[in-house]
């Protein structure tokens, strides 16, 4: 039986661990080729990745980079025209936490750093995959929100304003979308066992937690060809039937 997704192309940002990590490898093992992005200095994480997928019979193809240079997301739109003319699927996974603290003491500098990365990059690949996302059957952009708490929970203002906005990207670009054949949904993973939710809730019991794997599923399934929903926010402990 042939895999759901035999020789799709997925580009996947946050690669080197975590959700996206867990996710490059779900979407490599139903039978796609990997873009894995994630920074230079996870070049030691990003070749573990790549050797796993090569393992799986699939290709992968590392570009280590910085989200915060956004003309190399521009250079990268060009790079996969050239060489594969299309693009299947975009994954817009990788994310900071940012300082959690009231808003006035959050520095200039990092509220930057959430906007570039969080928020920028994904509306900079949105901008740079369209065209590719439109020369595929199927294209399908998949981005990571947060906040199934509320967005204006208490200390977390920097990281749920970048939250808030990239979503509403993503459902902007879902409605420009609608007569195409590329469909935008959003993921939300809720509390997930990853470095990030170590770092935002230290001391917690962790093997309480979902794993990375359990969340890649839903991924697939808004990756593949025949799923059709577009403009959804979709809650993974909702999916999953999880309480939290
Ligand atoms: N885990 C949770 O409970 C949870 C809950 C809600 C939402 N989320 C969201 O899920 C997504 C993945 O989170 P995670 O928990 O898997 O986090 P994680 O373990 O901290 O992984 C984050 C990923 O993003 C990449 N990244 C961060 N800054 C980057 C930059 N400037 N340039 C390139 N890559 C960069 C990291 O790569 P490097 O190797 O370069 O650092 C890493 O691969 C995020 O958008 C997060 O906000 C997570």
């Amino acid at each position: 039986m042939s895999k759901r997704l035999e020789g799709r192309l997925a580009l996947v940002t946050g690669a080197s661990r975590g959700i996206g990590r867990a996710v490059s490898l779900a979407l490599a093992a139903e039978g796609a080729d990997i873009i894995a992005i994630a920074r230079p200095r996870s070049q030691a994480a990003l070749e573990s990745l790549d050797d796993e997928i090569r393992a799986l019979g699939r290709s992968c193809t590392l570009v280590p980079f910085d989200l915060k240079d956004h003309d190399a997301i521009d250079r990268l739109g060009g790079s996969v025209y050239e060489r594969w003319g299309k693009l299947d699927i975009f994954v817009g996974n990788a994310g900071i936490l940012g300082p959690l603290s009231p808003l006035g003491h959050i520095p200039p500098k990092e509220f930057q750093e959430l906007l570039d990365i969080n928020v920028t990059a994904n509306y900079r690949f949105i901008r740079s995959l369209d065209p590719l996302l439109k020369a595929s059957d199927a294209g399908r952009s998949i981005i990571v929100s947060s906040g199934s708490n509320g967005k204006d929970k208490a200390y977390w203002g920097g990281y749920m304003m970048s939250k808030a906005a990239v979503e509403n990207l993503a459902l902007t670009y879902a409605n420009e979308c609608k007569q195409t054949q590329v469909r935008s949904n959003v993921v939300n993973p809720g509390p997930i066992r990853t470095m990030m939710r170590a770092k935002a809730v230290p001391g917690e019991d962790e093997s309480a937690l979902p794993a990375p794997e359990d969340i890649a599923k839903l991924f697939v399934e808004l990756a593949l060809p025949e799923c059709d929903r577009n403009g959804e926010v979709i809650s993974f402990y909702n999916w999953a039937g999880l309480s939290r």
